[in-house]
């Protein structure tokens, strides 16, 4: 199991501590880099990956709610991003996870709430990761959407059957008291911002919630 801070709810004016203070229980860091196109809200891009890859050795885990994502690609490979995930809303993301790829960087697809699982079956001999959306993209804060779960289990007899090199990723809503259910279902990776960045003691939130993530795993096989 892997928990994966979402920097989209520490305090921006001080992210270098922020991190520092969940770097010891944290396996990734998530980063939402969204346009104000295809979600209603603008966060932050390259220069903010640069600026924490000069601070961290985590693996940066970016995930682009952009509309144009290939025009941002070079960027971010430049920037020092590890991982790049893009939505298949957007149409085919072979070109995308191709350009990923040849950037040195892992691909990684992502799906909406309501988008079904049919929808990135196709490419998930192809990905690092899936990135399974359990709040609708835009905002941090949102409430777990429990039904994304079934996709999670989708995904997961998947990855055992054909001995796929995919980690499952979820992200959305993932607190203390939910983080079993991730687990149970198949996540390997639990990406959190609030439930995280909002408590008081963070890491201590990052540690129980893999200790949690941990048992339900291990109690679902
Ligand atoms: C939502 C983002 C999420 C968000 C999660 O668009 O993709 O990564 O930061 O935040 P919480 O854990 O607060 O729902
Ligand atoms: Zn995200």
């Amino acid at each position: 199991m892997k928990i994966a801070p979402s920097i989209l709810a520490a305090d921006f004016a001080n992210l270098a501590s922020d991190v520092a203070r969940v770097a010891p229980e944290a396996d990734l860091l998530h980063v939402d880099c969204m346009d104000g196109h295809y979600v209603p809200n603008l966060t932050i891009g390259p220069p903010v990956v640069a600026a924490l890859r000069r601070h961290t050795d985590l693996f940066l885990d970016c995930h682009l709610m952009v509309d144009n994502p290939a025009v941002l690609l070079p960027a971010f490979a430049d920037a020092g991003a590890d991982g790049v995930t893009v939505h298949v809303e957007l149409g085919d993301p072979r070109p995308l996870l191709d350009g990923i790829r040849a950037l040195g960087m892992r691909p990684g697809i992502t799906l909406e709430p309501e988008t079904p699982f049919d929808a990135v079956e196709p490419y998930l001999g192809e990905v690092g990761v899936l990135l399974v959306m359990s709040v609708r993209t835009g905002f941090g804060g949102q409430a777990f959407i429990p039904e994304v779960l079934e996709k999670v289990r989708a995904a997961r007899r998947i990855v055992d059957e054909r001995g796929l090199d995919l980690e499952i990723e979820i992200d959305g809503g993932i607190k203390l008291d939910n983080a079993h259910l991730a687990a149970a279902a198949g996540a390997d990776v639990l990406v959190s911002g609030t439930g995280i960045f909002h408590q008081d003691d963070p890491a201590g939130a990052a540690r129980r919630m893999r200790e949690v993530a941990v048992a339900a795993r291990a109690a679902a096989r």
